[in-house]
């Protein structure tokens, strides 16, 4: 990878759980690797009071714990890396705590013989989202955020999802944003898009010829998109019960992913130039409309079940989940793309928490033949009669045991003329001997490099929107809300099965 200019990176929201889990370790991985200057400085800024000296301890903890390359306790690689760590208590929204940030950061680069009117600054939003406005003001108003045409330096403010809870919020917070920064000073990170088998997903696409004449509706019979949780709310009931697996998947990964798959082929690599057709793919999705809902969606919530032996309680049993929740924490969807491309071809989306395993897997499935030339032999050797007539799928494995997996119909050995579906595979982990970068290693580096094509644009966030709020105001108008119970531990309800399978039938597929 290529390494990062000079920057001071400010994390708000430092005393949070992403710092700690992610954040740190994503900034520890890539200093290790050489990937960031030596004269990087970073600062936290949050309302707990604490010194410097308390912070680099709990973030030389955070390493020990979630780093990647699991650093020593004590050890001097964490010692050299918490030296460079400072902490500035604060109000989000008060002037006096971003003047004291200012004079911290400004006295750090005189430190290290940097002009700081030259200096480039690199923002991490990671608060709720309720103070993202209030803490870019602030950045405004303080003398934070350099002219976005000032070629000597940069400033940019990465901003963590959710990206509001619909499309009247997202559009306010966006006006919130852009009215101290310009469009190209924000990346919005999605960090789906850090995965390198969601990059693959362009890799594959686009750099091979093979595919992408079969990658339209008069070869695939329809997609599917699972992006599928074992873990419940952890904690999290109170974020959770006020989102649900519609905003929390989604609005954001499931249509980014569905985004890559189904877009057309950008003029460039360039990060508008992919930006554009996601959002022209997006566009091209018809919102399902209120009065459709029942038709495309199947709603769920899980009841108590066990996931690896652990027992699971009611959803509505979690800490800070309201006892009478509608929340979906499961949902299936059936989209369409109105292009020339994919007219036709059904979208599935299916998300949940509390399911059987952890697995985000796209699956292309392709039209049978024209002619079923075996279907006279009759099965009467124990052989699936299913089995044989199964259409080509390929599976795009985003998590776990990234991958890819194309199935295809083979005859068996013997006398008779009997096929059975054999998987040609390709496993990451067994083809390339390098251990992949984390995703928000790969997205806090971009963000320095100025490399927004991995990150969410504004108009890309407000599309995404309009196709969800009309399910979301659908379910609210309902009388009786349509939610499915499912046990935790299994593949969600019953009801997102027989959806699917019977729409799939409909539609001449099977
Ligand atoms: N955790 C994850 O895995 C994850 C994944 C994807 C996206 N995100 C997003 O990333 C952001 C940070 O996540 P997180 O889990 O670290 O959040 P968090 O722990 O709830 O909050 C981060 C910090 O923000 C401050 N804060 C909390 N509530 C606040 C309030 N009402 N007003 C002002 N400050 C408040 C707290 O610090 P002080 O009280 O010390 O100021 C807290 O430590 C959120 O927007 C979240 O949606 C998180």
């Amino acid at each position: 990878m290529k390494k990062a200019e000079h920057a001071t990176i400010v994390i708000f929201g430092a005393s949070g759980d992403l710092t700690k889990r992610k954040l740190i370790p994503a900034l520890f991985q890539l200093a290790k690797d050489g990937l960031l200057t030596e004269k990087t400085t970073i600062v936290g800024f949050a309302r707990r009071e604490k010194s410097h000296e308390q912070f680099r301890v709990e973030i030389e903890d955070a390493l020990v714990e979630f780093s990647r390359s699991k650093p020593e306790a004590g050890s001097g690689e964490l010692k050299v890396f918490s030296s460079s760590c400072y902490y500035q208590t604060g109000n989000y929204d008060s002037s006096k705590s971003f003047h004291n940030l200012k004079e911290l950061i400004d006295k750090l680069d005189e430190e290290r013989g940097i002009d700081s009117a030259k200096a480039n600054r690199l923002f991490y939003l990671s608060t709720p989202p309720s103070v993202f406005s209030g803490i870019v003001a602030m950045l405004g108003q303080s003398g934070h955020i350099s002219d976005p045409n000032d070629r000597s330096r940069w400033t940019r403010a990465i901003v963590e999802k959710p990206f509001g809870r619909d499309l009247e919020t997202a559009c306010a917070l966006n006006k919130g944003l852009s009215s101290v920064l310009d469009e190209s000073q924000i990346y919005r990170i999605d960090h789906y898009l850090g995965k390198e088998t969601v990059q693959n997903i362009m890799a594959f696409r686009f750099g091979n010829s093979i595919f992408e004449p079969l990658w339209n509706r008069r070869y695939v019979s329809h997609v599917h998109i699972t992006v599928a949780e074992a873990v419940c709310v952890e904690g999290r009931g109170g974020y959770y019960d006020n989102s649900g697996a519609l905003r929390d998947m989604v609005q954001n990964h499931m249509l980014q992913l569905l985004a890559l798959i189904a877009m057309e082929p950008p003029a460039s690599f360039a990060p508008d130039a992919v930006r554009d057709e996601k959002v022209k793919l997006l566009s091209a999705i018809p919102p399902i409309e209120m009065h459709e809902v029942n038709e495309c969606s199947v709603r769920g919530q899980y009841a108590a079940g066990t996931i690896n032996g652990k027992l699971i309680p009611d959803y509505l049993r979690e800490g800070g989940v309201k006892p009478s929740s509608v929340t979906e924490t499961f949902v299936a969807l059936k989209l369409h793309v109105d292009n020339w491309r994919w007219a036709g071809v059904p979208f599935y989306l299916r998300t949940g928490k509390a399911l059987t395993e952890r697995l985000t897997e796209v699956n292309i499935e392709f039209r049978q033949p024209p002619l079923a030339l075996f279907s006279h032999i009759k099965d009467d050797e124990a052989i699936e009669e299913r089995g044989r007539m199964k259409p080509n799928m390929l599976s795009l494995r985003v998590q776990p045991n990234e991958g890819i997996r194309l199935s295809i119909g083979m005859k068996v050995p013997g006398p008779k003329m009997i096929l059975e579906p054999k998987d040609m595979e390709f496993c990451y982990e067994n083809v390339f001997d390098i251990e992949p970068p984390g995703a928000y290693e790969r997205l806090i580096l971009d963000a320095i490099l100025g490399d927004s094509t991995l990150f969410i644009r504004q108009d890309e966030v407000e599309v995404a929107w309009t196709l969800v709020n009309g399910i979301l105001e659908g379910w609210a108008n309902e009388e009786l809300p349509h939610i499915h119970l499912y046990r935790a531990g299994t593949w969600g309800p019953y009801a997102a099965d027989e959806f699917i399978d019977n729409d799939i039938r409909k539609t001449g597929a099977l």
